[in-house]
């Protein structure tokens, strides 16, 4: 953790603002062991290996911390050497991590780091969260950078101040908390007034897919369980949708992620990217889906303005109106 980042926190237990830190073990700057303290009420929380931690367990969360674990560079730009992430981000939210430099960014559900990496690079400020152990992959992947700061904490108790951040943004995390639309009210009051925030969450589909009820059994496992599930029957569907018009639905009782021929990626990364995502569809805890005009309504109810739905459907972009925090519903 770089101490000065402290600057933007907020006392968990009594509000104060802004927290200090105590270091016992330092490397390059960087805080790796040691608490933040609140100067106030005297609460502390512990930094371990780098990382402030403000949960004492990743709760729901659990099969992320698995998963990210597991695949703790793959969908990194700097490893795939393509611009995959970047592209991605600046799909869903609308905004090019250019736009960004010398701005502060908070991500909320930041998982490996996928999307931190580009706005890094950008020269944006950026402060990463998560509740699961993530965070440690996130921490691995992107210490070299100054202006990173990771947090393992709830995005519904986030310990920094309200109405400071330039740009918010959550991408593929809201629906996987007990309630998405509290979970957009929790984040969005940490925009500064003319700030914008930018989430994109799962789009609810006409049909039923057969991993929604694959789900429900699958959310039982560890990310390495399913893992081991996946990899087991995975050659029957990989084989089968390379059968034209006909492959598709005959592999459908089978579910797993293909992006072969939709991303540029050599053999081996389309199939890293397979389980990867895969794991990552069937063992979530919450799964919600959500229509784009209603997220758009909720954006509207908690003073944002400017409203704009993404190509990418269900992404959501909009802008503070100039109203306290405290006074958002
Ligand atoms: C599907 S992953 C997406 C990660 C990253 N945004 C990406 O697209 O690569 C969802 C992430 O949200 C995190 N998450 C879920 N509930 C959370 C909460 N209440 N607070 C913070 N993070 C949460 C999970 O730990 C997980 O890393």
């Amino acid at each position: 953790m770089i101490p000065d980042s402290v600057r933007f926190f907020r006392c968990l237990n009594c509000q104060h603002a802004p927290l200090t830190t105590e270091a016992t073990s330092e490397q390059n700057g960087r805080i790796l062991t040691g608490q933040v303290v609140c100067p106030n009420c005297q609460q502390h929380w512990p930094i371990v290996n780098g990382v402030p931690r403000f949960v004492a367990s990743e709760s729901y969360a659990r099969s992320f911390g698995g998963e990210w674990n597991l695949f703790s560079k793959t969908q990194l730009d700097s490893h795939t050497k393509t611009t995959i992430s970047r592209d991605r981000f600046t799909e869903v939210t609308q905004t090019k991590p250019s736009d960004l430099a010398g701005k502060l960014v908070l991500e909320c559900g930041c998982g490996m780091g996928r999307f931190l990496e580009p706005l890094a690079q950008a020269g944006a400020n950026v402060i990463g969260i998560d509740f699961s152990t993530a965070v440690d992959a996130a921490y691995a992947n992107l210490h070299q950078y100054p202006n990173v700061t990771i947090v393992q904490a709830d995005l519904f108790n986030l310990p920094f101040q309200w109405d400071i951040f330039d740009f918010v943004y959550s991408i593929g995390v809201l629906h996987h908390t007990p309630n998405t639309r509290s979970a957009l009210q929790a984040i969005a009051r940490h925009t500064k007034p003319g700030g914008s925030l930018a989430i994109w969450v799962y789009h609810e589909h006409s049909v039923l897919k057969p991993h929604y009820l694959y789900h429900y059994l699958f959310r039982h496992l560890t990310a390495e369980q399913a893992l081991s599930v996946i990899k087991f029957y995975h050659p029957i569907p990989w084989l089968l949708r390379r059968i034209p018009v006909i492959g598709k639905p005959l592999s459908a009782p089978l579910p797993i992620s293909d992006y072969r021929g939709k991303l540029p990626l050599n053999p081996a990364q389309q199939l890293e990217w397979s389980y990867l995502d895969t794991v990552d569809k069937m063992t979530p805890w919450y799964i919600w889906r959500h229509a784009p005009e209603q997220v758009r309504q909720w954006f509207d109810e908690l003073g944002y303005a400017d409203i704009t739905v993404g190509q990418t459907p269900c992404s959501v972009k909009g802008r503070r109106s100039f109203s306290p925090a405290d006074s958002l519903p």
